[in-house]
Protein backbone atom coordinates (compact mmCIF):
# COMPACT_ATOMS: atom_id res chain seq x y z
CA UNK A 1 0.00 0.00 0.00
CA UNK A 2 2.72 2.09 0.69
CA UNK A 3 6.11 2.43 -1.89
CA UNK A 4 9.85 2.95 -1.33
CA UNK A 5 9.36 6.37 -3.47
CA UNK A 6 7.35 7.86 -0.25
CA UNK A 7 10.59 8.14 1.12
CA UNK A 8 10.57 12.07 2.83
CA UNK A 9 15.02 12.02 2.26
CA UNK A 10 15.17 14.00 5.67
CA UNK A 11 15.00 13.53 9.63
CA UNK A 12 14.00 16.94 10.55
CA UNK A 13 10.64 18.53 10.50
CA UNK A 14 9.30 21.64 11.58
CA UNK A 15 10.63 24.35 13.65
CA UNK A 16 11.21 23.83 17.31
CA UNK A 17 10.74 27.29 18.21
CA UNK A 18 6.97 26.40 17.30
CA UNK A 19 6.72 23.51 20.08
CA UNK A 20 3.31 24.41 21.69
CA UNK A 21 1.53 25.95 18.84
CA UNK A 22 -1.44 23.20 18.35
CA UNK A 23 -4.43 22.56 16.41
CA UNK A 24 -7.19 22.51 18.88
CA UNK A 25 -9.69 19.40 18.31
CA UNK A 26 -12.18 21.21 16.45
CA UNK A 27 -9.54 22.51 13.80
CA UNK A 28 -8.02 19.27 13.29
CA UNK A 29 -11.54 17.27 12.86
CA UNK A 30 -12.21 20.19 10.10
CA UNK A 31 -8.98 19.29 8.76
CA UNK A 32 -9.71 15.57 8.57
CA UNK A 33 -13.48 16.24 7.10
CA UNK A 34 -11.82 18.30 4.36
CA UNK A 35 -9.16 16.18 3.03
CA UNK A 36 -10.53 12.36 3.96
CA UNK A 37 -13.65 11.51 1.94
CA UNK A 38 -13.32 7.56 3.16
CA UNK A 39 -15.04 6.55 6.35
CA UNK A 40 -13.28 3.78 7.06
CA UNK A 41 -10.26 6.24 6.97
CA UNK A 42 -11.65 8.64 9.41
CA UNK A 43 -12.82 5.73 11.63
CA UNK A 44 -8.71 4.66 11.64
CA UNK A 45 -7.53 8.17 12.56
CA UNK A 46 -9.69 8.46 15.05
CA UNK A 47 -9.03 5.23 16.33
CA UNK A 48 -4.98 5.68 16.51
CA UNK A 49 -5.81 9.08 18.01
CA UNK A 50 -7.92 7.93 20.63
CA UNK A 51 -4.79 4.97 21.62
CA UNK A 52 -2.59 7.78 21.27
CA UNK A 53 -4.05 9.88 24.05
CA UNK A 54 -5.14 7.22 26.04
CA UNK A 55 -1.59 5.82 26.42
CA UNK A 56 0.09 9.36 27.24
CA UNK A 57 -2.37 9.53 30.21
CA UNK A 58 -1.90 6.42 31.43
CA UNK A 59 1.63 7.16 30.86
CA UNK A 60 1.16 10.26 33.38
CA UNK A 61 1.64 12.93 30.73
CA UNK A 62 -0.41 15.88 31.65
CA UNK A 63 -3.64 17.02 29.30
CA UNK A 64 -1.39 19.40 26.97
CA UNK A 65 1.04 16.58 26.43
CA UNK A 66 -1.87 13.76 25.51
CA UNK A 67 -3.38 16.25 22.84
CA UNK A 68 -0.43 16.27 21.15
CA UNK A 69 -0.17 12.30 20.67
CA UNK A 70 -3.63 12.88 20.11
CA UNK A 71 -3.68 15.05 17.03
CA UNK A 72 -0.46 12.89 16.10
CA UNK A 73 -2.89 9.60 15.59
CA UNK A 74 -5.60 11.98 14.55
CA UNK A 75 -3.66 13.29 11.43
CA UNK A 76 -1.10 10.65 10.76
CA UNK A 77 -3.48 9.48 7.55
CA UNK A 78 -5.04 12.94 6.49
CA UNK A 79 -3.49 12.66 3.08
CA UNK A 80 -3.76 9.41 2.14
CA UNK A 81 -7.29 9.15 0.95
CA UNK A 82 -6.96 11.95 -1.43
CA UNK A 83 -3.20 12.13 -2.28
CA UNK A 84 -1.79 8.66 -1.50
CA UNK A 85 1.42 9.25 -3.69
CA UNK A 86 2.18 11.99 -1.22
CA UNK A 87 1.58 10.17 1.95
CA UNK A 88 2.51 11.52 4.37
CA UNK A 89 4.56 14.62 2.62
CA UNK A 90 1.36 16.43 2.22
CA UNK A 91 0.09 16.59 5.64
CA UNK A 92 3.45 17.22 7.03
CA UNK A 93 4.06 20.12 4.77
CA UNK A 94 0.27 22.01 5.70
CA UNK A 95 1.33 21.46 9.53
CA UNK A 96 4.53 22.97 8.61
CA UNK A 97 3.15 25.62 6.82
CA UNK A 98 1.05 26.22 9.39
CA UNK A 99 3.70 26.46 12.45
CA UNK A 100 2.79 23.59 14.39
CA UNK A 101 4.57 21.93 16.66
CA UNK A 102 7.44 19.99 15.28
CA UNK A 103 7.21 17.12 17.72
CA UNK A 104 3.74 16.59 16.21
CA UNK A 105 4.66 17.07 12.68
CA UNK A 106 8.32 14.61 13.39
CA UNK A 107 5.76 11.66 15.25
CA UNK A 108 3.52 11.60 11.93
CA UNK A 109 6.26 11.79 9.70
CA UNK A 110 7.86 8.43 11.65
CA UNK A 111 4.71 6.30 11.29
CA UNK A 112 6.40 4.31 8.35
CA UNK A 113 10.02 3.51 8.46
CA UNK A 114 10.69 1.15 5.89
CA UNK A 115 8.53 3.65 3.67
CA UNK A 116 9.35 7.26 4.91
CA UNK A 117 12.85 6.62 5.89
CA UNK A 118 12.66 8.37 9.49
CA UNK A 119 13.40 7.09 12.57
CA UNK A 120 11.14 6.98 15.32
CA UNK A 121 12.98 8.53 18.48
CA UNK A 122 10.40 9.86 21.02
CA UNK A 123 7.91 7.69 23.05
CA UNK A 124 5.21 9.85 20.71
CA UNK A 125 6.88 8.52 17.16
CA UNK A 126 7.63 5.10 18.47
CA UNK A 127 3.78 4.58 19.49
CA UNK A 128 2.38 6.23 16.76
CA UNK A 129 4.05 3.34 14.56
CA UNK A 130 3.13 0.79 17.05
CA UNK A 131 -0.05 1.33 17.31
CA UNK A 132 -0.74 2.42 13.56
CA UNK A 133 -1.26 -1.27 11.44
CA UNK A 134 -2.14 -3.30 14.80
CA UNK A 135 -5.14 -0.94 15.56
CA UNK A 136 -6.29 -1.65 12.03
CA UNK A 137 -6.31 -5.26 12.37
CA UNK A 138 -8.02 -5.35 15.78
CA UNK A 139 -10.59 -3.43 13.53
CA UNK A 140 -11.29 -5.74 11.20
CA UNK A 141 -11.50 -8.57 13.63
CA UNK A 142 -14.10 -6.73 15.62
CA UNK A 143 -16.13 -6.14 12.31
CA UNK A 144 -16.21 -9.89 12.10
CA UNK A 145 -17.12 -10.69 15.61
CA UNK A 146 -20.92 -10.33 16.30
CA UNK A 147 -20.25 -8.85 19.45
CA UNK A 148 -17.87 -6.37 18.11
CA UNK A 149 -15.41 -5.36 20.81
CA UNK A 150 -17.43 -6.59 23.62
CA UNK A 151 -15.76 -9.81 24.98
CA UNK A 152 -12.49 -9.73 22.65
CA UNK A 153 -9.27 -11.80 23.82
CA UNK A 154 -5.45 -11.20 23.09
CA UNK A 155 -5.33 -14.82 22.09
CA UNK A 156 -8.11 -14.28 19.51
CA UNK A 157 -6.72 -11.22 18.18
CA UNK A 158 -3.26 -13.21 18.16
CA UNK A 159 -4.92 -15.92 15.69
CA UNK A 160 -5.89 -13.07 13.52
CA UNK A 161 -2.29 -12.13 13.33
CA UNK A 162 -1.24 -15.03 12.73
CA UNK A 163 -3.24 -15.98 9.77
CA UNK A 164 -1.81 -14.22 6.99
CA UNK A 165 -4.79 -14.36 5.07
CA UNK A 166 -6.61 -12.12 7.33
CA UNK A 167 -6.48 -8.30 6.66
CA UNK A 168 -4.07 -9.35 4.52
CA UNK A 169 -3.04 -5.38 3.90
CA UNK A 170 -2.03 -5.31 7.43
CA UNK A 171 1.79 -5.94 7.78
CA UNK A 172 2.77 -7.78 10.48
CA UNK A 173 6.40 -7.09 9.88
CA UNK A 174 5.99 -3.48 10.75
CA UNK A 175 3.45 -4.74 13.99
CA UNK A 176 6.58 -6.62 14.89
CA UNK A 177 9.22 -4.07 14.11
CA UNK A 178 7.43 -1.43 15.91
CA UNK A 179 7.00 -3.35 19.23
CA UNK A 180 10.72 -4.06 18.99
CA UNK A 181 11.14 -0.47 18.40
CA UNK A 182 9.30 0.69 21.80
CA UNK A 183 10.27 -1.86 23.66
CA UNK A 184 6.84 -3.48 23.99
CA UNK A 185 5.72 -7.16 23.71
CA UNK A 186 3.11 -7.25 21.02
CA UNK A 187 0.96 -8.76 23.29
CA UNK A 188 0.99 -5.92 25.77
CA UNK A 189 0.31 -3.74 22.72
CA UNK A 190 -3.03 -6.16 21.53
CA UNK A 191 -4.24 -6.03 25.34
CA UNK A 192 -4.29 -2.36 25.02
CA UNK A 193 -5.54 -1.37 21.66
CA UNK A 194 -8.61 -4.16 22.78
CA UNK A 195 -9.11 -2.52 26.20
CA UNK A 196 -9.42 1.44 24.39
CA UNK A 197 -10.30 0.89 21.43
CA UNK A 198 -14.13 0.12 21.20
CA UNK A 199 -14.69 3.36 23.08
CA UNK A 200 -13.00 5.54 20.90
CA UNK A 201 -15.65 8.83 19.68
CA UNK A 202 -16.11 8.47 16.06
CA UNK A 203 -18.19 11.74 16.11
FE1 LIG B 1 0.03 5.90 6.81
FE1 LIG C 1 -2.61 4.65 9.68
Amino acid sequence: MQTPSLNLNRQEFGNSANIGNVLSLEQAHALLNEWVLNERLKVHMKQVGHLMKVYALEQGLDETQAHKWHLAGLLHDADWDQWPDQHCRKIIEELEARAIDSEIIRAIACHGPRYFGVEPRTPMDKMLYAFDELSGLVHAYSLMRPEGYVGMEVKGVKKRLKDKTFAAQVSREDIDDAAQRAAIPVDDLIAFVVAHQGSTDLA
